[in-house]
């Protein structure tokens, strides 16, 4: 049986603290109506109505070498696919199901295309697994907080044996655990009401994945959901604990430290624009510059990114997740440093922007560029040993001009001529002594 060992912990969670940054690819039956993944939930829509879709699952453009590849290019470092989403149906060829893509005009087990690709770009590769199953006859119906059929009672949950979708939904999480290679990471989605921990007979399946794939790592949400931290946080971790906590479409405001006040190891997840599937009718795509700041200021509060794609019915990233993918791979190429193995400084945020830092260096991203010397509140000048602009590598001086010379105590570097304000983050490494 598993027993939490905290120098395993940091030594399996080593890869995840320094990547920071990653891809999370939410795909399915659900891009073809082209109105999120919960689309059957939000419209009570009978599995009848469903099935069409799976008839008709044939992307033209499927490609998963070509996500995989905006995944490296946008700088991320781990990427993680739904299996299987909450309706049920399965991306890989589950001996258990007919619900699966291999029986698609598709005809491919995506989960084994998707591995493939993220492995051959050198990337860490993880699986997302819903622990509800909308397709599942023995998963609660009527009654059930999400179910689509949850108000009819036609779909009475009369005959309904919880313990034989358990049976199922393990045997399922160990055909992906034995035949796919190493997994770096699990992420299962969600607990809800009762249906949380031992519920989900936790302890054996968390048991089960971490022995049949030493050292993976899994989330919390065989515990919690986005709500809630798990019991890690509280410090007496069971043995279906998460690895890390996952706050959902937002970040901390403070990062997250556990209940003896040590920091946790943590993931925001986020969609760039509303829906983590894809939708048709969603055009309020977030602006790259801001999905870059978040990036940062989860990096800043100790945490990582996981930015999704929704790619549509033809298996195409939508062209407004790769402008933003090519924006932060851009930015990314010149400024990872400040990024990769980076957390919290041990200074307070500057007005002008936020800090990382790894080691003896402390990276400076300026958001808003000053006018004149820029000042490193905290430091004292013999502390520091080097000033170099990422984007360019280009060497500043600290600045001993008069015109601060009201401010002794202050360190100010000389920024070597304005910064350009069109910039979303200018990034100051500065070394330490
Ligand atoms: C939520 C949603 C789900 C999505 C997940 C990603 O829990 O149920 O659709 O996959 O968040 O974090």
């Amino acid at each position: 049986m598993y027993q939490f060992d905290r120098r395993d912990y940091d030594h399996r969670m080593t890869w995840f603290r320094e990547a920071r940054f990653g891809m999370f690819i939410h795909w399915g039956l659900y891009a073809l109506p082209g109105r999120g993944e919960w689309v059957r939930s939000e419209e009570e829509m009978p599995e009848e109505a469903y099935l069409p879709f799976f008839d008709a699952f044939s992307p033209d453009h499927y490609d998963p070498a070509k996500w995989a590849w905006a995944a490296k290019e946008a700088g991320m470092k781990y990427i993680i696919l739904t299996a299987k989403h909450h309706d049920g149906f399965c991306l890989f060829d589950s001996a258990l199901t007919d619900f699966k893509s291999t029986n698609t005009p598709l005809g491919r087990d995506i989960v084994r295309d998707f591995l493939d690709a993220g492995r051959a770009e050198g990337l860490k590769v993880g699986l997302y697994y819903s622990l509800l199953d909308w397709h599942h006859p023995d998963y609660p119906h009527y009654g059930d907080k999400n179910h689509p059929m949850r108000r009819d009672p036609a779909y009475s949950n009369e005959g309904r044996d919880f313990d034989r979708y358990l049976d199922y939904m393990h045997a399922q999480v160990r055909e992906l655990c034995e035949n796919y290679g190493k997994l770096d990471l699990m992420w299962f989605d969600f607990s809800y009401d009762d249906l949380r921990g031992e519920a989900w007979r936790g302890a054996e399946l968390a048991d089960m994945v971490r022995s049949l794939q030493p050292g993976i790592i899994l989330n919390n949400r065989l515990e919690v959901s986005g709500e809630g931290y798990g019991s890690l946080a509280q410090g007496n971790p069971t043995p279906f604990h998460g690895d890390f906590v996952t706050p959902e479409q937002m970040v901390p405001p403070e990062g997250l430290k556990d209940a003896l006040g040590r920091d946790l190891i943590w993931e925001s997840c986020a969609t760039m624009n509303g829906h983590w599937g894809y939708c048709d009718e969603d055009h309020a795509w977030k602006p790259a510059p801001t999905l870059l700041k978040a990036l940062v200021e989860c990096v800043s509060k100790g945490g990582n990114l996981l930015l999704n794609v929704g790619p549509d019915s033809h298996g195409d990233i939508p062209p407004q997740s790769l402008e933003v993918l090519r924006f932060l791979g851009r930015w990314m190429e010149k400024n990872g440093e400040s990024i990769y193995g980076c957390g919290k400084a041990d200074l307070p945020k500057p007005e002008y922007g936020r800090l990382t830092q790894k080691g003896n260096r402390l990276y400076y991203h300026l958001y808003d560029p000053p006018m004149g010397p820029l000042p490193l509140p905290g430091l004292r000048e013999e502390q520091i040993a080097a000033v170099r602009r990422l984007s360019d590598g280009r060497e500043l001086a600290l600045s001993h001009s008069w015109v601060h010379s009201d401010y002794p105590d202050t360190v100010f570097v000389d920024l070597g001529g304005p910064v350009s304000a069109e910039e979303t983050d200018t990034v100051l490494e500065i070394t330490l002594r």
